[in-house]
């Protein structure tokens, strides 16, 4: 279970590096979720920086040590985070997708992302850090391609609710951890150029195909001409939305 303890900060540089500071002097526990109002220095995936209006939204962070994962699994964690977004997004009447490995699109907007960060022991993963960032009250993103909750309804939303909204569907994944086909099924049903064409570079070259599979480990294959591309890793391959 997540949330049974919750940290509310007003302002801290990331959620994620402050989740990992209060594990490392062991004072907080599995399912601990840290919630700030302002991110002095939200960080993104691949070194980038994540923009968010302070107190318009969710950047939140919590903590896993209760996971009995080998490393070569932890792409379900990037699963189970991607299908509680999508979920919690359900719950708002928001049809959202997973635009591969875990960035959640509505449309060609984006609307959450996820920077998850993994300590590994011997015997495997021994603890994760997953840091959320969801756009829930704000409305202009500058120029960013961009999206949140209030864009898609008009309405405003309680940033709490949002929050407990997820915790209640991550809370009911978690389980699904331990049962990989279901969770990639999940995953794909919701993962854009599954159902519908994607158009992809790679080497310089654009192709339009589907999504064939992702494998063990979060590499993506596709085909596009009746050719079969990948398995690539996250450099390798840009999608265009
Ligand atoms: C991405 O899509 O690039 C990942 C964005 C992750 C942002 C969240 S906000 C809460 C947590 N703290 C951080 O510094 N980053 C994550």
């Amino acid at each position: 279970m997540i949330g049974q303890k919750l940290i509310s900060l007003s302002v801290v540089d990331s959620t994620n590096n402050y989740t990992a500071k209060l594990h490392s002097r062991d004072e907080i526990d599995h399912g601990a979720v840290i919630l700030a109002e302002n991110q002095l220095n939200g960080r993104g995936q691949r070194g980038t920086e994540w923009q968010s209006e302070p107190g318009n939204n969710l950047t939140f962070s919590f903590l896993l040590t209760e996971i009995n994962l080998s490393v070569l699994d932890q792409f379900r964690l990037n699963q189970l985070a991607s299908i509680a977004i999508i979920n919690t997004l359900d719950n708002y009447d928001i049809d959202a997708y997973i635009k591969w490995p875990n960035d959640i699109y509505v449309g060609r907007e984006k609307i959450a992302g996820m920077l998850i960060e993994n300590s590994i022991g011997s015997e495997g993963i021994k603890s994760s850090i997953i840091g959320i960032g969801l756009n829930v009250n704000q409305v202009d993103f500058g120029e960013l391609s961009a999206t949140s909750l209030k864009s898609q309804t008009g309405k405003d939303y309680n940033l709490h609710e949002v929050l407990f909204s997820f915790i209640f569907n991550f809370n009911d994944l978690f389980q699904k951890l331990d049962t990989p086909q279901i969770l990639l099924n999940e995953y794909l049903n919701k993962l854009i150029g599954v159902k519908s064409n994607v158009a992809f570079s790679y080497n310089g070259m654009q192709y339009i195909g589907n999504v064939k599979g992702i494998d063990k480990i979060g590499r993506i294959t596709l085909t596009a001409d009746g050719l079969e591309h990948g398995p690539f890793s996250l450099k390798e391959i840009s999608f265009v939305i």
